[in-house]
């Protein structure tokens, strides 16, 4: 850009004899990433001038022709022939000088009583809050897609793990809900986030309000705000709506990745639990066999990405003193991309589970290994032979390590070879050696046995309205 180019055309530029050096342009210009704002601007100056011409503070006929100007510039956004122009800095100059190109004179009058301080923060509130639904509308498509597979597994037997060691059987609708769970508290955040932040910044000017005598209830009311924010300062230099918000996504973000991790160890040839799609795999320029699971691998480096985000706008922030400075100015770019990586991420993670399938009969015989079945056997001491846990707990240990000297599992040992380490133990045993057995007894509240994977599962359908699957 050209420094005659740009010769007075800085709003600012009165007490200004020279034009920015380039560079300095270059690192002030906000206009390629506020530019998303665009409509949340123009919400905020129609507002502000409604409110303006309700207080006799511009007249009517000037509002008239703000407003018209501005449908005017909405047109222009629509059909892509608004002028973004860098040398304007930011979406707020950009739109206030195309009104000034369209009606001239009254345009000037906007800004009275605001500043681009209580602006920026407004438009910014807005469009973080009609981020935060689209991220929850996401979301609930997920927590679809992962309900449909656990009411399609609500009875298939695999390994839970601890420590990933085999652990005990559980089922893999159990282990799809255990995902609709975390996702409804990361939405749950999301949406404190958005009540939380629903306070209008407007009005609270650069920093210290306005001797002009507006009305703020007025213009956070027609911007669907709940209320003006009560101190000036806080108003303009707040940003921990922002944090929230990343905060949120980045716990969210954690959530995603480690299903995403899952997905990569499922879709191993070693676990061979579940296949991915062809839409949802890659191939490998030099091994043909090889269907990798790339979207998940991604997933799992964004949900650090986005953990970044957060930490390098708690890093702008965190020591500016009141009230507003322009490292604020890069809280957006952090924002509107921790916002884009996560729709990404869960868009990729719904196509995934929608269309993921899961080997039933591999995920079965896995969950039979490893000795999944040692808690049922010394529950069984337990409940049958009136032996204390612990003690219970020693006798199964023995029976583990016979086990593992045969080479076998403990359903394969003999009633002989089990009785040498418990006289009294009778064929019965066996009844509750198998994964199947296991995994139904569990039925407690919150369990993994089929009959409580299948009531969570026809609340969570009713909860997210999704089509019944009988
Ligand atoms: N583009 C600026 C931002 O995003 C707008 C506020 C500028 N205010 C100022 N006093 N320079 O923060």
């Amino acid at each position: 850009m050209a420094k005659d180019k740009a010769k007075g055309q800085q709003m600012w530029g009165g007490r200004f004899a020279a034009q920015p050096s380039d560079i300095m342009q270059s690192i002030n210009a906000s206009i390629d990433v506020d530019r998303r704002m665009v409509r949340e601007d123009i919400a905020g100056s129609r507002a502000h001038a409604d409110m303006l011409a309700e207080q006799g503070i511009i007249t009517e006929a000037d509002n008239q022709a703000i407003q018209t100007g501005l449908d005017q510039i909405v047109a222009e956004v629509q059909d892509g022939t608004f002028p973004y122009r860098v040398e304007l800095e930011d979406i707020h100059m950009n739109v206030e000088a195309r009104l000034k190109e369209l009606i001239g004179e009254p345009a000037g009058r906007l800004h009275t009583a605001r500043s681009r301080n209580d602006q920026v923060v407004t438009d910014f509130r807005l469009w973080t809050r009609g981020a935060l639904t689209e991220a929850k509308r996401a979301i609930a498509g997920l927590q679809g897609a992962l309900v449909k597979q656990a009411g399609a597994h609500a009875d298939a037997v695999m390994p839970g793990f601890t420590h990933l060691q085999t652990a005990q059987p559980v089922t893999m609708g159990h282990h799809m809900l255990a995902y609709v769970e975390m996702l409804e508290r990361d939405s749950s955040r999301l949406g404190d986030c958005a009540q939380r932040l629903n306070e209008s910044p407007l009005g609270a000017a650069a920093l210290a309000g306005t001797g002009f005598t507006i009305d703020r209830d007025m213009t956070a009311e027609a911007l669907g705000f709940d209320r003006p924010m009560a101190n000036s300062l806080d108003a303009v230099s707040a940003r921990d709506f922002a944090l929230e918000a990343l905060a949120a996504l980045s716990i969210a973000a954690t959530h995603l990745s480690r299903l995403a991790e899952e997905i990569v160890l499922w879709s191993s040839a070693q676990f061979a639990f579940a296949r991915l799609s062809d839409e949802w795999s890659t191939g490998s320029s030099i091994m043909p066999q090889k269907r990798n699971p790339d979207a998940a691998e991604l997933i799992r480096a964004k949900a650090s990405l986005i953990a970044g985000q957060y930490i390098s706008l708690q890093g702008a922030v965190k020591a500016l003193p009141l009230a507003y400075a322009k490292d604020l100015q890069d809280d957006k770019v952090l924002t509107f991309g921790a916002f884009d990586t996560f729709g990404l991420c869960v868009q990729a993670m719904t196509g995934m589970m929608q269309t993921i399938t899961f080997n039933r009969e591999t995920m079965r015989a896995a969950a039979a290994k490893g000795f999944s079945t040692a808690t049922d056997l010394a529950d069984y001491l337990v409940r049958e032979m009136k032996m204390p846990f612990r003690d219970a707990h020693h006798v199964t240990g023995s029976l583990v390590v016979l086990a593992e000297k045969q080479g076998c599992d403990l359903p394969e040992l003999s009633l002989s070879d089990m009785q040498s380490v418990e006289a009294r133990l009778t064929n019965d045993v066996f009844s509750v050696l198998t994964v199947e057995a296991s995994a139904l007894s569990r039925q407690s509240y919150g369990g993994t046995s089929p009959i409580r994977v299948t009531e969570q599962v026809a609340q969570w359908t009713q909860r997210l309205g999704l089509e019944s699957q009988s």
